[in-house]
């Protein structure tokens, strides 16, 4: 039998040159010292273990968890130096994402080892690389709401007009986008997800449309650009809310004559890209205060797709709590049988903020932490069935917030329920159930 090559993809935030290199014998390493290259890398090599270190002040936590949570199919260790993991936005990440972590300076056995057995772990799960998209395009879940939304998929795939997909962070946009590619006539085709937040501004020009030899300083050689590099295929916008307004002409030139430019180049190349965006904004919203372009908008939002909230399609919480226990059972102790009751009242009665996200990580750690046989709120990080939400602190002046949001909301509204609900961006059912759940009468 023949493995394959081990490949490491090593992300360096501090820029600093590896050390630890007896670590590395055997390994092929992809190097990346920005969340940009390692986003090339992850596309372009189907490394099976993550090394990330350089974590400290000047990385950004929430991006580096969008990334992480986006890449789950690495195995990640986390090299961290001293003290770091003292912070609680280090420490979570490291918790929510890493197999294992090392303090620096590493011992370069023990490192050789725990990248081994990352290895190992990485084949045992058959994680995948990420260029296959297969294992990511199913939408799991048994709601009306989600049966909906596949019978939508399905229905995109036959077009090739752009599709504009909205929902909450961590609701499923990404999955829903591959599954729209995965059953459209591109699904042998390259699918090239870009995250327009999470690059800076400047170089988005240059990563979508590629540049010429010497076009800008640093440009070497000719270069395409992800648009083309997804030809055949699909490229996936995510929020499309940040893309800089120049680009968005740029964007909604592409999207009406099908050709772009290199930067640095008057030729025009035809390009058969599909495009696929998705927001977490309001993007009418962003239309009407002028920081995105309305031709843009009505271009891109042709086939618009909703996920809904975790919270509005509760019905799904029991096949996901299901499908994520089995999905990281190779994770767990052996004597870790399931959820307890009261741990399934407690999924059913949480609000979910980070959606179907949220659930993943709480699940993955209570796989890990919990000592008994079963699951319990505790082990989740929830507070007990209790519906005020009000265990600690922090769940008390989070209730408390919510409450006083409600009531200024309705009375602004002058208990218009409509007016309200959109006003505090959730929908009418979501306001009576929260209003239910503060014991707010609703109008008369
Ligand atoms: N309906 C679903 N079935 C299975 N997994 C899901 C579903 N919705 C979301 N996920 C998983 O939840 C995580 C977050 O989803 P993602 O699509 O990245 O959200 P978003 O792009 O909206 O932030 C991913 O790991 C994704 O695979
Ligand atoms: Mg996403």
């Amino acid at each position: 039998m023949t493995l394959p090559d081990k490949k490491l993809l090593w992300l360096a935030l501090d820029r600093r040159p590896p050390g630890a290199a007896g670590a590395l014998d055997g390994w092929t390493l992809c190097m990346a010292r920005t969340l940009n290259e390692a986003e090339r890398a992850v596309r372009t090599h189907a490394c099976q273990v993550g090394l990330l270190s350089g974590l400290g002040p000047a990385a950004d936590p929430a991006a580096l968890d969008r990334f992480l949570g986006a890449h789950g199919g690495l195995v990640w260790l986390v090299l961290a130096a001293p003290g770091v993991l003292d912070r609680p936005e280090w420490r979570e990440l490291v918790r929510t994402h890493a197999h294992d972590f090392h303090t620096e300076p590493a011992d370069p056995r023990r490192l050789a080892y725990a990248l081994g057995h990352a290895h190992g772990l990485a084949l045992l799960h058959g994680h995948r690389a990420p260029a296959s998209v297969a294992a990511h395009t199913e939408l799991t879940g048994n709601s009306a709401a989600i049966a909906r939304l596949r019978a939508q998929v399905a229905r995109l795939g036959k077009s090739d007009a752009p599709v504009l997909i909205w929902g909450e962070s961590g609701s499923g946009k990404d999955v829903t986008a591959q599954a729209i590619h995965a059953h459209s006539r591109r699904a042998g085709g390259p699918f090239v997800p870009v995250n327009c937040g999470a690059m800076a501004p400047q170089l988005i020009q240059a990563e979508l449309f590629g540049h010429l030899r010497g076009a800008f300083t640093g440009a070497e050689r000719d270069k395409a650009g992800l648009i083309e590099s997804a030809a055949g295929g699909t490229i996936f916008l995510d929020e499309i809310a940040d893309l800089p307004r120049e680009l968005q002409s740029n964007l909604l030139r592409f999207l009406q004559e099908k050709t772009i430019y290199r930067i640095g180049s008057t030729r025009s190349i035809s390009v058969d890209t599909r495009v696929i965006a998705a927001s977490n904004v309001n993007l009418k919203q962003a239309v009407a205060q002028g920081k995105f372009r309305e031709d843009l908008y009505y271009r891109l939002n042709v086939l618009p797709v909703t996920v809904p909230p975790l919270r509005e399609r509760r019905d799904d919480l029991p096949e996901l709590t299901d499908h994520f226990f089995r999905l990281y059972a190779a994770d767990k102790p052996r004597h870790l049988k399931g959820f307890s009751g009261a741990a399934l009242r407690a999924i059913a009665s949480h609000d979910w903020p980070g959606n179907v996200r949220e659930l993943i990580n709480r699940i993955r750690r209570a796989m890990v932490l919990a000592e008994g046989r079963q699951i319990t709120p505790d082990d989740l990080e929830l507070a007990g069935a209790d519906p005020a939400g009000a265990g600690d602190g922090l769940g008390r002046l989070r209730t408390a917030a919510e409450r006083a949001a409600i009531g200024a909301s309705l009375q602004r509204a002058g208990s218009n329920i409509t007016l309200a609900a959109r006003d505090l961006g959730v929908s009418r059912m979501t306001l009576y159930r929260l209003m239910s759940k503060h014991g707010i009468a609703a109008p008369k």
